[in-house]
Parts: C-alpha cells; sequence; structure tokens
C-alpha cells in the first residue's frame, strides 16, 4: 500500500503571518495545500492520502477539504507533531492503527507547502522508494556551495558537480524508517534536518529522485510571489 503523507504540521515562522500558519493562504482561488492535496488525490500510484497538521487546525483543515475537493474524497487529517519527523512518525502510526502498515509499506512525504510537484516525480518517488527503500528528491545545485563551519570564513568549497539541493517527496518503506529513527540517540535526533537524514546517518541507500526548480516550497512571502508567477504561468 502506498500512502501520500501531507506534511502541514508547521506554524510557518519564517513567513511571519499572525493569522494563519503559511499552508493555509491563498496561491491562486485556493489554499497552499489544496494544490498540493490535488496532486496526490489524482495520482494512480497512491492509494490513501492523510494530512497532519497542528492540533487547533484540525477541523478547520477538514473544512478546506470539503470546501475545495471533490465529494468522496477521504482524507483523514491527523495531529502533526513537535517536528517535521514527529509529525511522520505520527503518520507511521495512524497507518499501524488501520492495520496498513507492512513491510511493503511506503510513505510518500512531502511539505504541505511545496504545491508544484509533478506527477512524475510523485511516480519516480513510488518506483524508488519501492526499489531502493528510501529516496529523495533533489535538483543539481545552481549555486557554488560554500561550506563555512565558524559561519566567518570559507571552510570548504565542495564540487558543485556533486552538489544537490533536496526537495520533497521523500519516500520510504515505512516500518524500516521508523525501526531507523528509533533506534536513533537523542543527540542524533537533535541534528536531523530531515527525514531523509535519519536514513543516512545510519547508512542506509538513499536514491536520489530528480525534482524540478518549479518544486519551490513556500517560506518566505517572497515565495508566495514567485508561486503566484507560476501558476499564472500554468493557466496559460
Ligand atoms: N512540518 C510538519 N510538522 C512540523 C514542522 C513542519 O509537518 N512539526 C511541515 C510544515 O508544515 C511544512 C514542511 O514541514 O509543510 C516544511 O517545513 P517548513 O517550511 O520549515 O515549515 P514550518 O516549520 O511551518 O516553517 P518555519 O520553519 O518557518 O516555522
Amino acid at each position: 500500500m502506498v500512502y501520500g503523507v501531507i506534511l502541514a504540521g508547521g506554524i510557518g515562522s519564517r513567513m511571519g503571518t499572525a493569522e494563519k500558519p503559511k499552508q493555509f493562504l491563498l496561491l491562486g482561488q485556493k489554499p497552499l495545500m489544496i494544490h498540493t492535496l490535488e496532486k496526490f488525490v489524482v495520482h494512480p500510484g497512491i492509494d490513501r492520502v492523510i494530512v497532519l497538521c497542528p492540533a487547533q487546525w484540525i477541523a478547520y483543515t477538514q473544512g478546506l477539504i470539503q470546501k475545495y475537493l471533490p465529494a468522496g474524497c477521504d482524507i483523514p487529517v491527523l495531529e502533526g507533531g513537535a517536528t517535521r519527523n514527529l509529525t511522520i512518525m505520527n503518520a507511521i502510526s495512524y497507518i499501524e492503527e488501520q492495520g496498513d502498515l507492512d513491510k511493503d509499506t511506503i510513505i510518500v512525504t512531502h511539505d504541505a507547502v511545496r504545491p508544484f510537484l509533478t506527477s512524475r516525480i510523485i511516480s519516480d518517488n513510488i518506483s524508488a522508494a519501492k526499489e531502493f527503500g528510501s529516496c529523495d528528491t533533489v535538483i543539481p545545485a545552481s549555486d557554488t556551495i560554500v561550506h563555512s563551519t565558524d559561519h566567518q570564513f570559507i571552510t570548504t568549497i565542495p564540487a558543485r558537480p556533486d552538489m544537490y539541493q533536496g526537495q520533497t517527496p521523500q519516500s520510504f518503506h515505512a516500518l524500516r524508517l521508523r525501526e531507523v529513527y528509533e533506534s536513533l540517540t537523542e543527540e542524533e535526533k537533535d541534528i536531523l534536518t530531515d527525514a531523509c537524514k535519519i536514513m543516512v546517518i545510519k547508512g542506509e541507500p538513499v536514491r536520489l529522485v530528480m525534482g524540478e526548480v518549479s518544486n519551490i516550497k513556500i517560506t518566505f512571502p517572497y515565495d508566495l510571489k514567485v508561486a503566484e508567477a507560476l501558476l499564472a504561468d500554468e493557466s496559460h
């Protein structure tokens, strides 16, 4: 079984919108997360879609799903966790409660605030996760990456052809991801910046899947302006 796991458990502090987290802001005619959900509900390789958001936004999210998605879309809305990885762990617990967690269960985890992912990216994630266990969506780094450990002088400049920028989805065999996460020490959990790192620090293979430059994440108000332009371009 393949679950689409939409991560909307954050509060969007860098966006700076006081009234609601960024995943609920309007992009064109619809809230950001609805654009994202639409890509998952129509994908033939995804068996079920679930959304995780802050507890106080669950009823609101359910209302949005009813309002904007076709009737009959059964999308459970669950409480996210204190960190992005704990939000993913909540998703796996839910899948287990549903009796759907076995060694073949795949989760395609995706930022609710990346509305421009494509059907091809989802398909490539599903095949790579089935074949290799885990995968990350990336694009080749366009800028030179400069590494500084003291944040004042350059430590190294890694070879650009070997550098990629991480996007999402990130997809996993759900049982294995949880098993590896639970084997980490608290110190290891503290340095995790994303879910793929759970696998990487334990030496598990994570296959690269090519993303798209347009698969942007809405982080700052500027990104929403770019997203409006991309949306206008899509509709031409
Ligand atoms: N996310 C989540 N659970 C968390 C934290 C983040 O599901 N505990 C989700 C966010 O809702 C978002 C995605 O992970 O869709 C990417 O995270 P980010 O852009 O960092 O979102 P926020 O944490 O909301 O933003 P900020 O870091 O600016 O507060």
